[in-house]
């Protein structure tokens, strides 16, 4: 009777994380989406719970273990949510997805000491393969997190035939596997975990800083692979719906991400692209225009058409007000203001279209690159608002650049440019930037909220 109670919680639960996917994928119904996802997660703890002190000896016992252990993850987790800064996003999810790996991998060995000898061949090869990928994602997760954390450099670790490492390690777990299943001996287990952690380790110290946001998005997959593996193991249904619904989500992430980038899914994950460059390349650029606020005020009095593309910057200086505020102000005027917003711009898939409807931009003059590129020639003002790998020419016209191929919003074809920044320091890919040197861009120095916030003051 419990058991179909919780099976049926289950489909429910399963039900109401699959139209909190359908939720989050659009802006207007995203809140709605986030409901269904706490409902469904609430549901599926409580009936876990449950199921699991109908069959427990000592419920008591059980109960007090659960309710300490949430206790302490959730008092935890309440704390980082609180405290976490917008631009800390990226790394606080690197790590959760490395407690994710480390369960698996618990899980696994535990499944594996607990089940004695009588396990069959199908259950090896699952505590297997859950131990691996569980052990993948924990290291890579780590590493993803000090890279984006700035702890290490984000560039690649180019280890002599690093290809051949990564094919050795499959093929080396591949056999330990075969041996596992024959002998259900815990050596193999255990020399395939060391492995398997390493491997997780190179295969993302070998990612350079331009192909970050994939590696991001890899995770998340890997993530929900991992736990459906848990699932597999534990024998429980949800675990496994809700493991392959992020492992698949996150892949079809991974491939929007590497289209955004023009990168084949394979050659990232091969690893060693994004090779550091020389901050302060030879190339003589040139002599870059400043300009003040009153000037770019007087600029955006005479615009009709504004486009604003948001970037990392604008995340850091919490400048989405300000820009919300003229945005509001130059649209009473009745000039036309657009926002582009680029794939990877900031540091997670869709950190830009978050900011700006924190700020209460409309969402309909919100638009995706590749909508308002073809108009941008016809712009008579870009203000490019702490972005710059995401607007660079270099992308578009110089084969020899890190980011080569890499799409881009081709805002040096507008009218005029506004660069905010506070130097002239090159972005997350550490490639300099023709745009800034462009005849038609001037530089406008300093925070950008500061300087977004005096050009209303002046307007
Ligand atoms: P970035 O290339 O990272 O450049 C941001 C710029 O903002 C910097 O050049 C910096 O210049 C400026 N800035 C920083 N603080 C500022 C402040 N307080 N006020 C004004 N300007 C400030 O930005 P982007 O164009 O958004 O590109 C994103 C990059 O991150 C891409 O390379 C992408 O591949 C990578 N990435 C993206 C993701 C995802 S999923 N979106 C994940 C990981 C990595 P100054 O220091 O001179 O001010």
């Amino acid at each position: 009777m419990t058991l179909n109670l919780v099976q049926a919680a289950y489909i429910v639960a399963a039900v109401l994380f699959v139209l909190s996917l359908a939720g989050l994928s659009k802006h207007e119904s995203a809140k709605e989406g986030n409901a269904f996802g706490v409902t469904g997660m609430a549901l599926a703890l409580a009936a876990t719970v449950w199921g699991v002190l109908d069959r427990s000896a000592h419920p008591l016992t059980t109960f007090l273990l659960i309710a300490v252990a949430m206790a302490v993850g959730g008092a935890i987790g309440l704390w980082r949510a609180r405290v976490v800064e917008m631009t800390q996003m990226p790394e606080l999810v690197a790590m959760l997805h490395s407690f994710v790996g480390l369960a698996a991998v618990l899980v696994g060995i535990n499944s594996f000491l607990t089940e004695g000898d009588g396990a069959d061949a199908v259950h090896s090869v699952e505590v297997f393969l859950g131990v691996f990928i569980g052990a993948v994602t924990f290291t890579g997760s780590i590493v993803a997190f000090l890279k984006l954390s700035a702890r290490i450099k984000s560039s690649p670790l180019m280890l002599p035939a690093r290809h051949w490492l990564n094919l050795a390690a499959l093929v080396v777990s591949a056999g330990l596997l075969v041996w596992f299943v024959q002998s259900h001996s815990i050596i193999p287990l255990l020399v395939m975990t060391v492995i398997a952690l390493a491997f997780g380790w190179h295969l993302v110290a070998s990612i350079g800083g331009g192909d970050m946001p994939v590696v991001v998005s890899m995770l998340n997959s890997y993530s929900g692979w991992a736990a459906a593996a848990a699932g597999f193991m534990l024998g429980n249904d949800l675990l496994i719906v809700t493991g392959a619904l992020v492992g698949s989500s996150g892949a079809i992430l991974s491939y929007i991400m590497c289209t955004a980038m023009n990168r084949s899914f394979f050659s990232v994950i091969a690893g060693g692209f994004g090779q550091e460059v020389s901050v302060g390349d030879d190339k003589d650029y040139g002599e870059h225009r400043e300009t003040i606020a009153a000037d770019v005020a007087e600029l955006l009095r005479d615009a009709s058409t504004v486009v604003i593309t948001p970037g990392y910057g604008m995340a850091v200086a919490q400048a989405q007000y300000p820009v919300a505020e003229l945005t509001s102000q130059l649209r009473k005027k009745g000039v036309n203001v657009r926002f582009g917003i680029h794939p990877v711009a900031g540091r997670l898939p869709g950190h830009m279209n978050v900011l700006l409807a924190e700020a209460k931009v409309p969402y309909d003059i919100v638009l995706e690159m590749d909508e308002i590129n073809g108009d941008l020639s016809d712009t008579d003002v870009v203000l490019v608002i702490g972005a710059n790998d995401t607007v660079n020419p270099s992308a578009a016209e110089d084969p020899g650049s890190p980011i080569a191929g890499m799409p881009v919003l081709e805002v040096w074809k507008a009218r005029n440019v506004v660069v905010f920044k506070r130097s002239m320091a090159t972005g997350y890919a550490g490639v300099q930037n023709p745009l800034f040197f462009k005849e038609n861009s001037q530089m406008l120095f300093g925070d950008a909220k500061e300087r977004v916030e005096d050009i209303i003051k002046a307007l």
